[in-house]
């Protein structure tokens, strides 16, 4: 399966800057971060180096920048910017590195912006001409964030930029949402890029059909799945572990159906954790 190159001998590669791209492969998405500029205009900087980092109760995401990028002193300025997500499209790729390369102010980059700057549709988020970016009509999700500068992770005057960004709106085309919320049949087309590298080239992947694969359901506490599922309904509702091990006998094809009418019976109840007890009332209830 892994063809000859199994047998070959590792050699070590040398510790460079920018390491992830100049001394190993390191494929990923990125972001087209807008900002507002000082005479107002949004503008648009790619970033790979963007990544989920608070995920659980607090929803941040960190992006790493070069000193004095456009995005970089706006953050600074401003405090706010949204992060768009586009889906692949070759003919595009080159405006992107062309956007990506340093040293041009935003009235000069943005003359070659392939794409529609729209307001955000979040109410406090609209275009003011001072802070708030606009975003990408073409992207199909948007994080809207807010910079947190209580949360630096390094600042020595000579390392790039880590920008802890907390979000506070995420933004979906309609269809995204949707298949989010009716049990995910699909996945957007993201653009993967490996970055710069020689020099002068910007590698870039292209996105094969996804699929799926299905988590063992032989290993572990039955009741995981149904904790995950469970918890995941309604943000207000949560349950306990205990509930959910009294539900591992529901066949899986009804557990998502189980799980919403407890959820619902929950809310008209006034209860906020669902646990053993809550679950072995309506059971019995039920059972009546
Ligand atoms: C696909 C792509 C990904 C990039 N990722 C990063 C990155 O993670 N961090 C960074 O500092 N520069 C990155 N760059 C280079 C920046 O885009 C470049 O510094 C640009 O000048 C930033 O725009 P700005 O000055 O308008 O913010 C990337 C460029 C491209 C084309």
């Amino acid at each position: 399966m892994f063809g000859r190159k199994k047998d070959e001998a590792f050699v070590s590669s040398p510790m460079r800057d920018n390491w992830y791209q100049s001394s190993s492969y390191w494929p990923s998405s990125f972001a087209l971060v807008t900002t507002v500029d000082e005479d107002g205009n949004t503008n648009i900087g790619p970033y790979q180096l963007s990544f989920p980092f608070e995920i659980i109760t607090g929803r941040s995401f960190l992006v790493i920048s070069r000193q004095n990028s456009n995005t970089d002193q706006n953050i600074k300025r401003t405090g706010k910017a949204a992060m768009n997500f586009v889906e692949f499209d070759r003919k595009t790729l080159s405006k992107i590195v062309g956007m990506g390369y340093p040293g041009q102010l935003t009235d000069e980059k943005m003359k070659d912006n392939p794409y529609t700057l729209i307001p955000s549709p979040t109410p406090g988020r609209e275009p003011d001409g001072k802070v708030m970016p606009h975003i990408l009509k073409e992207a199909f999700q948007v994080y809207e964030v807010t910079w947190d500068d209580q949360q630096p992770i390094r600042d020595d005057g000579k390392t790039p930029e880590y920008f802890v960004l907390r979000i506070e709106n995420l933004l979906l085309k309609e269809q995204w949402a949707d298949n989010l919320a009716n049990g995910t049949k699909k996945m957007p087309r993201m653009p993967i890029t490996f970055g710069f590298r020689d020099g002068g080239k910007f590698w870039f992947a292209e996105l094969k059909k996804p699929f799926w694969i299905p988590t063992p359901t032989d290993k572990g506490p039955k009741e995981e799945a149904i904790l995950y599922e469970a918890n995941r309904i309604d943000p207000e509702i949560q349950f306990t572990r205990d509930a959910c091990k009294q539900l591992t006998g529901i066949p899986r094809p009804f557990v998502k159906t189980a799980l919403k009418g407890i959820v619902k019976q929950a809310k008209e109840q006034g209860v906020t954790l669902v646990d053993e007890e809550f679950v072995t009332k309506i059971n019995a209830e039920r059972n009546a």
